[in-house]
């Protein structure tokens, strides 16, 4: 399965990806990183893979669509289609229906927060804030708001006594990078299905 990713920081879920894909428990192909940041750490962890990268700076755009096309453009030249996914992994922007247009029911999403709970750029602190006992993190189909659209998985992580949001985070991101390989590898076998908001995991074949 060809995939395009996006990121803005740190990537840790792009690495994540691309170690399943180096043990060879991951079927998918990194055909491109795109960063709107220039000094995205993610950037760096593609180069060392040799996958190709791409930055595109939101601010160089007027609109949100103008951005979006551009992006779309780069993720196809670099051969990632409808029959594609694009996967969001820490990428800050909301896209348009432009974006979602192009590649539709095909953009995944990871979000520190079991949603509808917690969404935001703060999901893990406003969990911790809030005092829940439980959070932890959702991989889900993106539409046009943002951390919202059909949820594929969701994995719990124990809230603990006094901790913070940036220990919550740090345990929930581990997590993350458990079931955003997971989702993914169901889209490579094609066992997504959408049924409405309903995501529907189809058995394996064998
Ligand atoms: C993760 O917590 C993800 O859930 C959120 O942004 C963070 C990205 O981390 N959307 P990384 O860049 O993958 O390390």
């Amino acid at each position: 399965l060809p995939i395009a990713v996006l990121v803005s920081g740190s990537g840790s879920n792009l690495q994540s990806i691309i170690d399943r894909i180096e043990a060879g428990v991951l079927d998918v192909e990194i055909k491109l990183v795109i960063s709107n940041k220039t000094d995205a750490y993610g950037l760096e962890r593609a180069r060392k893979h040799d996958i190709p990268t791409r930055v595109l700076l939101h601010t160089d755009y007027d609109s949100r669509e103008a951005f979006d096309t551009d992006m779309v453009h780069a993720i196809r030249e670099s051969g990632v289609d409808k029959g594609g996914v694009v996967v969001m992994a820490g990428f800050m922007r909301i896209v348009t229906h432009v974006f979602l247009g192009a590649f539709e029911n095909r953009v995944i999403n990871i979000h520190p927060a079991l949603l509808p709970s917690f969404p935001g750029v703060h999901g893990q602190g406003d969990a911790a804030e809030y005092g829940v006992k439980i959070s932890g993190c959702t991989v889900h189909f993106v539409d046009e708001q943002m951390d919202h659209g059909p949820v594929i998985i969701q994995a719990a992580v124990p809230c603990l006594p006094g901790e913070g949001g940036d220990a919550l985070g740090s345990r929930i991101l581990k997590m993350e990078h458990r079931v955003f390989p997971q989702a993914l590898q169901w889209l490579a076998e094609g066992r997504l299905e959408i049924d409405e908001r309903f995501v529907r995991l189809k058995p394996a074949n064998k």
